[in-house]
């Protein structure tokens, strides 16, 4: 056999092409074998040449008897080889084999449409005989369209004894294949043989067949299967988009509250957080003072703070006092005002107070005095301000103290020492602004709170007992977050949470404590009760009406308006809980109580029940693999739609620490599209953990970190943010149909913008032909990519070493080249005009619409003249009818469009 060595594509080291057959003669009825191989084929029983995808002609062919073949055997089918071919099928039935080599009563292999399973496939059987064993490489996922160009690859590898099958360049199916018998007749395109007679006729074009003696490599056969080709089409809309699409999640991990959002500077304010020694707290003793600090629980401020930090003075030079360090620092920033409140109480004069903000090295930044101490708790309130054009530092310290000597042998108390720098939008008992603003650029549709771990405690006691994290601060005991291991002051409580979600814009997705602990604690069902109205009551709280009593407490807390709660979670993770208890009397006693309270209000089940209905499921996926959040970009695809709405929770690569790579980011991101693709089954989804305070991480990888003066964003951050703004309001038809493999898209639409949201997570290149079906063409637009490096983090010191970058883009028309950068997500917002979707929805594109419609209708072939007539589905948003088009595409008769 001739294996004449030939041009691959390039780098293709491993195979020798044997055999080229462009079609690109046009006439006669031979096809020239262009590798040097020597092979011609002839065209038999009336094949004839059709329009083609490589070079101008491809072989036609017609059904029955029509095919092309070579005199001889131009594979060595004992030995590893690859064939490729283009096809384009006009009719999908039956078997229907492209490439094939012939034995005496079998082909030595199938490169074919499969008559029983419709796919595309690779196959060989095992002895020359219709009863020996057939393998079957096939792609199943990938349902033949005629009229439609598919690039099919066939490898057989002899040193792995496998068949594989490629289809627009993506690797199909691998399977074992053991060879014992060689197929030494003509090479056939066109049909195969079985049973000893020719079958398998094709209706169709086949285009570039080509033959290797060798296993071409993925990237060789995506080379050959030629750029990409992405087609989106507006004339299919998909479903809405939710506005939960892209939600956030927080519970108290990783100092994400104290020592983050949460806006109070001072560290250990309660002095709880050690009870065995003031942490963060210091005494402070000038040139000729002295003085001590202790724990006391002698002199209680009330029962829910009786700690508190005594100075022992022993003598006053310049200053006597106590510092506290912050959390990890306390910022200072130029033109800044501080609010300051305490309680104190004195044994002993010890004069007016001094309140600081200095550095370390005890420059001040800003200072005031208090009035006089007293022999009881009283509550003091001050602000500092900071001189402008200082430069922003951390390294910094908060200090009370006392310059009056008379206070020399007396006593200080304090407790509930509390800083707070501006915060976001003023709130008082509020959040950071930095951080603020990143989450506002994620538009959180939903904010999952308050956890988590957080929520179920390890014990019953360390639970997130919402009754006691409301109301004035001082009277708020805190507790100890036994799932994180710190003690969590409480000042981001129950109301906290839900103003969070509010200034977010964002619907709080409540969780309530469902009666079991991360240690195992199942509450019995005889004593669920109390907890079952606990998250009534928190529910009450959150959207009762003043006049009952919670809602008067959030009333009288200063929130007189309900909060939009819409979702209530059950619990969290309770696949751990192995009792049975959630399924048994758990979820239903919750479900029971809160739908008869509450009917609007739709729940989330942790995990699957079966005793009541479940309106939402939450689902959390964590892997520290990349690729396994790519690989499942398609897990909703063939989802039922019969059961319950899905919510995932909480995802993240876990790769990187404290925050994550670009790579995690980008398989994150491939799973996202597959989330909003299926928008009509998943309503949301959320990043864990959202917070890191850099200093103190619980969790390896997080979304965003900070210390107490800077905040930087993750690769996954900005890839949030890019989805999160890149979306219109449904989403549309789109398909890759060729390229390298390593992309995942979705496509989504609203009135005058088409997006395309891109994954490349591979490491070459994606150049790839766009084509908008259903709309007018592109008239400009933007692009915005984040890429790089994908083991690349961000970090304080560099916060945008991966960041978005966006370009303008000019007009694009209906069909463009685009190149997808390796390790890339790619978001392109085009200015377009149409669309089924814009039809159906929004007056005053209506006219827009039906002139991108027709346009499209000619273009495509569906309208086969300027003039003619053609019909058009309800779908398009007209009446079904039959309607004539001016030579632009314009409709010529009036039409009523379907509202
Ligand atoms: O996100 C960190 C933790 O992971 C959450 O608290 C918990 O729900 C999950 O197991």
């Amino acid at each position: 056999m001739a294996a004449c060595a030939a041009a691959a594509p390039a780098g293709a080291v491993g195979a020798s092409l044997t055999g080229h057959w462009t079609f690109d003669e046009g006439s006669g009825t031979v096809a020239a074998d262009s590798s040097g191989g020597g092979h011609p084929l002839t065209l038999t029983g009336g094949a004839s040449w059709g329009a083609g995808i490589v070079g101008p002609h491809s072989l036609l062919l017609g059904g029955g008897g029509q095919y092309a073949a070579s005199a001889g055997p131009v594979i060595d089918t004992t030995e590893s080889f690859t064939v490729s071919a283009w096809v384009n099928l006009s009719h999908l039935g039956g078997y229907q084999t492209f490439v094939s080599q012939d034995g005496n009563q079998v082909s030595g292999f199938y490169l074919q449409l499969r008559g029983d399973t419709g796919r595309f496939a690779f196959t060989r059987i095992a002895y020359d005989s219709p009863k020996a064993l057939g393998t079957i490489a096939s792609a199943s996922s990938i349902v033949p369209q005629s009229g439609v160009w598919y690039h099919l690859a066939g490898v057989y590898d002899a040193a792995r004894q496998t068949i594989s099958l490629y289809v627009n360049g993506r690797l199909q199916q691998t399977q074992s294949f053991v060879p014992n018998w060689q197929a030494s007749g003509p090479l056939a395109v066109g049909r195969a043989k079985y049973a000893g007679n020719p079958v398998d006729f094709v209706s169709g074009r086949i285009d570039d067949v080509r033959t290797y003696l060798g296993v071409l490599s993925a990237s060789e056969i995506a080379e050959l299967a030629g750029p990409g080709r992405l087609s989106v089409d507006a004339s299919q809309p998909g479903p809405a988009i939710n506005s939960t699409q892209f939600g956030a999640f927080l519970e108290e991990i990783n100092h994400s509250g104290d020592g983050g959002l949460y806006a109070e500077l001072i560290r250990n304010r309660d002095l709880k957080e050690d009870p065995t020694s003031p942490v963060a707290w210091s005494a402070l003793a000038g040139r000729g003072s002295s003085a001590t600090i202790s724990l006391d629980s002698t002199e209680p401020l009330n029962s829910a703070n009786p700690i508190s930090l005594k100075l022992s003075i022993g003598s006053v030079g310049s200053r006597a006092g106590v510092a506290n360090a912050g959390w990890w620092g306390i910022p200072v920033r130029p033109s800044t005002t501080y609010r300051v409140s305490f309680f104190a109480k004195a044994g002993g004069d010890v004069g007016p107070l001094t309140v600081d903000l200095e550095s370390i090295s005890g420059k001040v930044w800003a200072s005031s005095q208090t009035r006089g101490v007293t022999g009881s708790w009283a509550k003091y309130t001050t602000t500092l301000t900071t001189p402008s054009g200082i430069t922003p530092s951390l390294s910094n310290r908060f200090v009370i103290s006392t310059s009056d000597r008379r206070a020399a042998g007396n006593t200080l108390w304090l407790t509930i020492v509390s800083l707070f720098p501006p915060t976001y939008q003023n709130l008082a008992n509020g959040f950071r602004i930095d951080l603020m603003q990143k989450l506002a650029g994620l538009h959180p549709g939903y904010f999952r709170v308050p956890g988590g771990n957080y929520l179920e405690g390890d014990t019953i006691d360390t639970r997130f007992a919402w009754k006691t994290t409301i109301g004035p601060i001082e009277d708020r005991p805190g507790h100890f977050n036994s799932a994180w291991g710190y003690w969590s002051q409480d000042g981001m409580g129950l109301l906290e949470y839900l103003e969070l979600a509010e200034q977010l814009h964002a619907q709080p997705l409540l969780a309530v404590w469902a009666g079991y602990t991360l240690t195992g604690t199942v509450v019995p069902q005889s004593q669920l009760q109390p907890y079952v109205q606990e998250a009534l009551d928190e529910i009450q709280y959150a959207i009762g009406p003043t006049s009952t009593p919670w809602g008067a407490r959030r009333a009288a807390d200063g929130h007189p308006a309900p909060f939009d709660l819409r979702m209530v979670e059950i619990g969290n993770e309770d696949f751990f809980d192995q009792s049975g208890s959630y399924n048994a009397y758990r979820y239903p006693m919750f479900y029971d109580a809160i739908k008869a309270a509450y009917p609007q209000l739709k729940l989330v089940a942790t995990t699957p029940v079966t005793s009541r209905p479940m309106d939402v499921i939450d689902e959390h996926f964590y892997n520290n693999d990349p690729n396994y959040f790519a690989s499942n970009a398609h897990l909703f695809d063939d989802a039922s739609r019969s059961g319950p709405k899905v919510i995932v929770g909480e995802y993240a690569t876990t790769q990187g620490t404290p925050t994550g790579t670009l790579a995690g980011a980008l398989g994150e991101s491939a799973f996202l599209t597959g989330l909003e693709r299926n928008a009509d089954l998943v309503i949301g989804a959320s990043y864990a953990p959202l917070l890191v305070n850099v200093n103190a991480p619980s969790w390896p990888t997080n979304l965003i970190g900070y210390d107490a003066l800077n905040s930087y964003g993750s690769p996954s951050y900005w890839a949030q943010h890019m989805l999160a703004e890149g979306h219109g309001d449904h989403v549309i038809g789109s398909q890759l149909v060729s390229g390298s493999g390593t992309l995942f898209e979705v496509a989504s639409h609203r009135p005058g913008h088409t997006y395309i949201v891109v994954v490349n997570n591979g490491s070459a290149d994606a150049p790839t032909q766009v084509t908008l079906n259903g709309e007018s063409g592109a008239t400009g637009g933007s692009a915005t990519v984040l890429t790089g490096d994908p083991t690349a983090m961000n970090s304080l010191a560099q916060p945008l070493l991966v960041a978005p970058h966006k370009v303008k883009l000019g007009a694009l028309g209906n069909s463009f080249r685009y190149t997808f950068p390796a390790n890339s997500l790619t978001v392109l917002d085009l200015l377009t005009a149409g669309g089924a979707g814009s039809a159906r929805a929004r007056s005053g594109s209506q006219q827009v619409t039906v002139t991108a419609i027709a346009r499209q209708a000619i273009r495509s072939g569906v309208a086969s003249t300027r003039t003619a007539k053609v019909t058009l589905r309800p779908v398009h948003g007209l009446k079904p009818g039959r309607y004539s088009f001016s030579a632009t595409g314009r409709i010529r008769r009036s039409v009523s469009v379907l509202r």
